[in-house]
Protein backbone atom coordinates (compact mmCIF):
# COMPACT_ATOMS: atom_id res chain seq x y z
CA UNK A 1 0.00 0.00 0.00
CA UNK A 2 2.82 2.57 0.96
CA UNK A 3 3.93 1.97 -2.53
CA UNK A 4 1.25 3.57 -4.33
CA UNK A 5 2.08 6.91 -4.45
CA UNK A 6 5.47 6.44 -5.77
CA UNK A 7 4.24 4.59 -8.36
CA UNK A 8 1.81 6.87 -9.41
CA UNK A 9 4.01 9.65 -9.20
CA UNK A 10 6.95 7.36 -11.44
CA UNK A 11 3.92 6.73 -14.00
CA UNK A 12 3.07 10.42 -14.04
CA UNK A 13 6.30 11.19 -14.67
CA UNK A 14 6.84 8.97 -17.50
CA UNK A 15 3.79 10.00 -19.12
CA UNK A 16 4.71 13.20 -19.11
CA UNK A 17 7.90 12.00 -20.72
CA UNK A 18 6.26 10.18 -23.80
CA UNK A 19 4.09 13.21 -24.25
CA UNK A 20 7.14 15.68 -24.43
CA UNK A 21 9.07 12.97 -26.46
CA UNK A 22 6.22 12.35 -28.93
CA UNK A 23 4.64 15.78 -29.02
CA UNK A 24 6.25 18.99 -28.28
CA UNK A 25 9.64 17.16 -29.16
CA UNK A 26 12.45 19.06 -29.33
CA UNK A 27 12.25 21.30 -26.47
CA UNK A 28 15.96 21.81 -25.55
CA UNK A 29 18.90 21.14 -27.68
CA UNK A 30 20.03 18.08 -28.76
CA UNK A 31 23.30 15.88 -28.32
CA UNK A 32 24.87 14.22 -31.86
CA UNK A 33 27.66 12.13 -30.59
CA UNK A 34 31.11 12.01 -33.03
CA UNK A 35 33.09 9.27 -32.05
CA UNK A 36 36.44 11.00 -33.27
CA UNK A 37 38.19 14.59 -32.81
CA UNK A 38 36.88 17.92 -33.80
CA UNK A 39 37.80 18.86 -37.07
CA UNK A 40 37.73 15.36 -38.64
CA UNK A 41 36.28 13.85 -41.35
CA UNK A 42 33.21 12.69 -39.33
CA UNK A 43 32.60 16.11 -37.89
CA UNK A 44 32.73 17.49 -40.85
CA UNK A 45 29.90 15.95 -42.14
CA UNK A 46 28.60 15.96 -38.23
CA UNK A 47 28.29 20.27 -38.14
CA UNK A 48 27.77 20.31 -41.67
CA UNK A 49 23.98 18.33 -41.14
CA UNK A 50 24.04 19.43 -37.43
CA UNK A 51 24.28 23.07 -39.20
CA UNK A 52 20.77 22.44 -41.33
CA UNK A 53 18.88 19.88 -39.22
CA UNK A 54 18.85 22.86 -36.25
CA UNK A 55 16.84 25.35 -38.99
CA UNK A 56 14.69 22.51 -39.70
CA UNK A 57 14.04 21.40 -35.77
CA UNK A 58 14.15 24.48 -34.39
CA UNK A 59 16.54 23.74 -31.50
CA UNK A 60 19.84 23.77 -31.57
CA UNK A 61 22.10 20.75 -32.93
CA UNK A 62 25.02 20.07 -30.08
CA UNK A 63 28.14 18.19 -31.19
CA UNK A 64 29.71 16.03 -28.67
CA UNK A 65 33.25 14.52 -29.64
CA UNK A 66 33.39 11.15 -27.27
CA UNK A 67 36.86 10.10 -28.18
CA UNK A 68 38.80 6.37 -28.06
CA UNK A 69 38.99 3.20 -28.88
CA UNK A 70 38.18 3.38 -32.68
CA UNK A 71 34.76 5.24 -31.98
CA UNK A 72 33.60 1.98 -29.74
CA UNK A 73 33.91 4.49 -26.73
CA UNK A 74 31.08 7.01 -28.28
CA UNK A 75 29.07 3.92 -29.32
CA UNK A 76 28.96 2.17 -26.08
CA UNK A 77 27.89 5.47 -24.38
CA UNK A 78 24.96 5.92 -26.49
CA UNK A 79 24.16 2.38 -26.37
CA UNK A 80 23.76 2.80 -22.57
CA UNK A 81 22.50 6.62 -23.00
CA UNK A 82 18.55 7.82 -21.77
CA UNK A 83 16.41 6.93 -25.04
CA UNK A 84 14.69 10.33 -24.06
CA UNK A 85 14.57 11.75 -27.87
CA UNK A 86 18.10 13.88 -26.95
CA UNK A 87 20.97 11.91 -27.61
CA UNK A 88 21.69 10.62 -31.10
CA UNK A 89 24.65 9.22 -33.08
CA UNK A 90 26.89 9.47 -36.00
CA UNK A 91 29.41 6.72 -37.03
CA UNK A 92 30.52 5.18 -40.18
CA UNK A 93 31.68 1.81 -41.26
CA UNK A 94 33.41 1.04 -37.74
CA UNK A 95 30.15 0.12 -36.46
CA UNK A 96 30.14 -2.85 -38.91
CA UNK A 97 33.44 -3.65 -38.54
CA UNK A 98 33.88 -3.16 -34.59
CA UNK A 99 32.63 -6.71 -33.75
CA UNK A 100 35.18 -8.19 -35.80
CA UNK A 101 38.03 -6.11 -34.22
CA UNK A 102 36.76 -6.48 -30.71
CA UNK A 103 36.63 -9.19 -28.79
CA UNK A 104 34.60 -8.11 -25.58
CA UNK A 105 32.81 -5.43 -26.94
CA UNK A 106 29.93 -4.18 -24.44
CA UNK A 107 27.34 -3.42 -27.06
CA UNK A 108 25.70 -4.94 -30.25
CA UNK A 109 25.68 -2.49 -33.12
CA UNK A 110 22.40 -4.62 -34.81
CA UNK A 111 20.20 -4.68 -31.48
CA UNK A 112 21.52 -1.60 -29.02
CA UNK A 113 19.97 1.07 -31.33
CA UNK A 114 17.20 2.80 -32.56
CA UNK A 115 18.27 3.51 -36.79
CA UNK A 116 17.19 6.92 -38.54
CA UNK A 117 19.23 7.60 -41.64
CA UNK A 118 21.77 7.00 -43.94
CA UNK A 119 23.24 9.98 -44.77
CA UNK A 120 26.74 10.32 -47.05
CA UNK A 121 29.29 8.19 -48.65
CA UNK A 122 33.07 9.96 -48.81
CA UNK A 123 35.92 8.35 -50.81
CA UNK A 124 39.35 7.74 -49.29
CA UNK A 125 42.71 9.44 -50.34
CA UNK A 126 45.79 7.57 -49.69
CA UNK A 127 48.75 10.40 -48.72
CA UNK A 128 52.06 10.55 -47.54
CA UNK A 129 53.67 13.71 -46.12
CA UNK A 130 54.62 16.61 -48.43
CA UNK A 131 58.29 15.96 -48.31
CA UNK A 132 57.94 11.90 -48.68
CA UNK A 133 60.81 9.98 -51.70
CA UNK A 134 57.91 8.88 -53.66
CA UNK A 135 56.05 10.67 -56.78
CA UNK A 136 53.54 8.11 -57.57
CA UNK A 137 51.99 4.94 -56.17
CA UNK A 138 54.48 2.89 -57.57
CA UNK A 139 57.72 4.75 -56.35
CA UNK A 140 55.90 4.67 -52.83
CA UNK A 141 55.04 0.93 -52.73
CA UNK A 142 59.15 0.23 -53.66
CA UNK A 143 60.01 2.69 -51.01
CA UNK A 144 58.31 1.39 -48.12
CA UNK A 145 59.23 -2.13 -49.03
CA UNK A 146 62.47 -1.13 -48.99
CA UNK A 147 62.05 0.80 -45.46
CA UNK A 148 59.56 -1.03 -43.96
CA UNK A 149 61.21 -0.33 -40.44
CA UNK A 150 61.09 3.19 -40.64
CA UNK A 151 57.57 3.71 -41.95
CA UNK A 152 54.90 5.55 -39.55
CA UNK A 153 51.39 4.73 -40.85
CA UNK A 154 48.81 6.54 -38.78
CA UNK A 155 45.48 5.68 -37.77
CA UNK A 156 42.63 6.38 -35.63
CA UNK A 157 42.93 3.61 -33.47
CA UNK A 158 41.15 -0.09 -34.13
CA UNK A 159 37.75 0.49 -35.59
CA UNK A 160 38.50 3.68 -37.47
CA UNK A 161 38.32 3.39 -41.88
CA UNK A 162 41.77 4.66 -41.82
CA UNK A 163 42.88 1.79 -39.66
CA UNK A 164 40.94 -0.18 -42.04
CA UNK A 165 42.06 1.02 -45.10
CA UNK A 166 45.95 0.97 -44.28
CA UNK A 167 45.49 -2.40 -43.12
CA UNK A 168 44.03 -3.15 -46.73
CA UNK A 169 46.67 -1.16 -48.14
CA UNK A 170 49.40 -3.44 -46.16
CA UNK A 171 48.28 -6.41 -47.04
CA UNK A 172 48.17 -5.49 -50.56
CA UNK A 173 51.49 -4.57 -50.84
CA UNK A 174 52.82 -7.38 -48.70
CA UNK A 175 54.38 -5.03 -45.92
CA UNK A 176 53.81 -4.38 -42.40
CA UNK A 177 54.75 -1.31 -41.20
CA UNK A 178 54.58 0.66 -37.70
CA UNK A 179 50.77 2.27 -36.72
CA UNK A 180 50.65 4.85 -35.13
CA UNK A 181 46.75 5.59 -33.25
CA UNK A 182 45.27 8.78 -32.99
CA UNK A 183 41.82 9.98 -31.86
CA UNK A 184 40.56 10.84 -35.14
CA UNK A 185 42.31 11.60 -38.40
CA UNK A 186 42.20 15.55 -37.60
CA UNK A 187 45.50 15.16 -35.23
CA UNK A 188 46.58 12.16 -37.29
CA UNK A 189 46.11 15.08 -40.59
CA UNK A 190 48.56 17.43 -38.06
CA UNK A 191 51.18 14.59 -37.75
CA UNK A 192 50.99 14.18 -41.03
CA UNK A 193 51.48 17.72 -41.86
CA UNK A 194 54.46 18.05 -39.21
CA UNK A 195 56.03 15.56 -40.56
CA UNK A 196 56.08 12.79 -37.37
CA UNK A 197 54.24 10.26 -39.52
CA UNK A 198 54.55 9.04 -43.19
CA UNK A 199 51.83 7.76 -44.32
CA UNK A 200 47.88 8.39 -44.22
CA UNK A 201 44.40 6.85 -45.50
CA UNK A 202 41.76 9.23 -44.87
CA UNK A 203 38.31 11.00 -46.25
CA UNK A 204 38.42 13.47 -48.80
CA UNK A 205 36.26 15.03 -46.23
CA UNK A 206 39.02 16.24 -44.20
CA UNK A 207 42.13 16.01 -47.20
CA UNK A 208 40.64 18.00 -50.55
CA UNK A 209 41.71 20.76 -48.73
CA UNK A 210 45.41 19.77 -48.04
CA UNK A 211 46.25 18.36 -51.10
CA UNK A 212 44.62 21.40 -53.13
CA UNK A 213 47.18 23.63 -50.76
CA UNK A 214 50.18 20.94 -52.22
CA UNK A 215 50.72 20.29 -48.14
CA UNK A 216 50.25 16.38 -48.39
CA UNK A 217 51.19 14.26 -51.03
CA UNK A 218 48.43 12.13 -52.70
CA UNK A 219 48.91 8.33 -54.15
CA UNK A 220 45.24 7.71 -55.34
CA UNK A 221 41.43 7.24 -54.92
CA UNK A 222 40.28 4.11 -52.72
CA UNK A 223 37.00 4.63 -54.86
CA UNK A 224 35.95 1.79 -57.81
CA UNK A 225 36.41 4.84 -60.00
CA UNK A 226 37.63 8.28 -59.85
CA UNK A 227 36.12 11.23 -57.94
CA UNK A 228 34.58 14.80 -59.68
CA UNK A 229 36.62 16.54 -56.75
CA UNK A 230 40.07 14.91 -57.54
CA UNK A 231 39.61 14.12 -61.28
CA UNK A 232 43.31 13.55 -61.81
CA UNK A 233 43.69 11.13 -58.80
CA UNK A 234 44.02 7.80 -60.32
CA UNK A 235 42.03 4.79 -58.31
CA UNK A 236 44.21 2.47 -56.47
CA UNK A 237 42.62 -0.48 -58.24
CA UNK A 238 43.54 1.33 -61.86
CA UNK A 239 47.27 1.37 -60.67
CA UNK A 240 47.82 -2.25 -59.21
CA UNK A 241 46.05 -3.19 -56.72
CA UNK A 242 43.25 -5.05 -57.97
CA UNK A 243 39.91 -4.71 -56.29
CA UNK A 244 41.09 -2.26 -53.27
CA UNK A 245 37.97 -0.43 -52.62
CA UNK A 246 36.94 1.03 -49.45
CA UNK A 247 34.24 3.53 -48.94
CA UNK A 248 33.27 5.48 -46.05
CA UNK A 249 29.47 5.22 -45.03
CA UNK A 250 28.04 7.59 -42.56
CA UNK A 251 24.62 6.12 -40.26
CA UNK A 252 22.75 8.29 -37.82
CA UNK A 253 21.80 6.03 -34.58
CA UNK A 254 19.82 6.40 -31.47
CA UNK A 255 19.33 4.78 -28.08
CA UNK A 256 17.47 1.57 -28.00
CA UNK A 257 13.86 2.73 -26.76
CA UNK A 258 14.03 6.41 -28.47
CA UNK A 259 10.23 6.44 -29.30
CA UNK A 260 8.98 6.35 -32.53
CA UNK A 261 7.54 9.70 -33.43
CA UNK A 262 10.88 10.64 -32.35
CA UNK A 263 13.00 8.95 -34.59
CA UNK A 264 10.06 9.57 -37.41
CA UNK A 265 10.91 13.63 -36.80
CA UNK A 266 14.66 12.79 -36.65
CA UNK A 267 14.54 11.30 -40.29
CA UNK A 268 12.53 14.16 -41.17
CA UNK A 269 15.57 16.31 -40.32
CA UNK A 270 18.06 14.42 -41.64
CA UNK A 271 16.20 14.02 -44.91
CA UNK A 272 15.66 17.78 -44.91
CA UNK A 273 19.08 18.71 -44.61
CA UNK A 274 20.13 16.20 -46.68
CA UNK A 275 18.36 18.73 -49.32
CA UNK A 276 19.59 21.51 -47.97
CA UNK A 277 21.61 23.64 -50.94
CA UNK A 278 24.41 24.75 -48.35
CA UNK A 279 24.71 20.88 -47.28
CA UNK A 280 25.33 20.13 -50.76
CA UNK A 281 27.54 22.72 -51.44
CA UNK A 282 29.57 22.08 -48.99
CA UNK A 283 29.68 17.94 -49.29
CA UNK A 284 30.09 18.41 -53.23
CA UNK A 285 33.12 21.02 -52.19
CA UNK A 286 34.59 17.68 -49.79
CA UNK A 287 33.66 15.12 -52.27
CA UNK A 288 30.75 13.59 -50.12
CA UNK A 289 28.03 11.87 -51.86
CA UNK A 290 24.73 12.81 -50.38
CA UNK A 291 22.52 8.96 -49.90
CA UNK A 292 19.50 9.00 -52.57
CA UNK A 293 16.15 9.93 -50.56
CA UNK A 294 15.07 6.07 -51.26
CA UNK A 295 18.16 5.05 -49.01
CA UNK A 296 17.58 7.06 -46.06
CA UNK A 297 14.76 5.39 -44.00
CA UNK A 298 15.88 3.17 -40.77
CA UNK A 299 15.19 -0.58 -42.81
CA UNK A 300 17.65 0.75 -45.18
CA UNK A 301 20.20 1.41 -42.75
CA UNK A 302 19.71 -1.52 -40.37
CA UNK A 303 19.75 -3.60 -43.82
CA UNK A 304 22.91 -1.84 -44.96
CA UNK A 305 24.80 -2.03 -41.45
CA UNK A 306 23.92 -5.88 -41.44
CA UNK A 307 25.38 -6.46 -45.08
CA UNK A 308 28.64 -4.71 -43.81
CA UNK A 309 29.26 -6.90 -40.88
CA UNK A 310 28.71 -9.66 -43.05
CA UNK A 311 31.27 -8.19 -45.63
CA UNK A 312 33.91 -7.07 -43.08
CA UNK A 313 33.86 -9.80 -40.39
CA UNK A 314 36.03 -12.34 -42.58
CA UNK A 315 38.38 -9.87 -44.19
CA UNK A 316 39.23 -8.39 -40.50
CA UNK A 317 39.66 -11.42 -39.12
CA UNK A 318 42.13 -12.57 -41.93
CA UNK A 319 44.01 -9.18 -40.84
CA UNK A 320 44.13 -11.06 -37.61
CA UNK A 321 44.51 -7.32 -35.74
CA UNK A 322 41.93 -7.56 -32.59
CA UNK A 323 41.74 -6.14 -29.13
CA UNK A 324 39.83 -6.93 -26.32
C1 LIG B 1 37.55 10.88 -38.09
O1 LIG B 1 36.48 11.46 -38.10
O2 LIG B 1 38.52 11.28 -37.44
C2 LIG B 1 37.71 9.65 -38.96
O3 LIG B 1 36.48 9.25 -39.46
C3 LIG B 1 38.41 8.57 -38.22
C4 LIG B 1 38.57 7.36 -39.08
O4 LIG B 1 39.58 7.24 -39.77
O5 LIG B 1 37.70 6.51 -39.06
Amino acid sequence: MQFKPTIIALLGIATAAVAQAQGAWPTKPITLVVPFAAGGPTDVVARTLGAAMTKSLGQTIVVENKLGAGGTVAANYVAKAAPDGYTFFIHHNGMATAPALYRKLAFDPLKDFEFVSQAVEVPMTMLARKDFPANNLQEMVAYIKANQSKINLANAGLGAVSQLCGMMFQRAIGVQVTEVPFQGTAPAMNALLGGQVDVLCDQTTQTVPQIKAGNVKLYGVTTKSRVKVLPNAPTLAEQGLKDFEVVVWHGIYAPKGTPKPVLDKMNAAVRTALKDPDVIKRMDELGAEIVPDAGNTPEALHAWLKAEIDKWGPVIKAGGKFAD
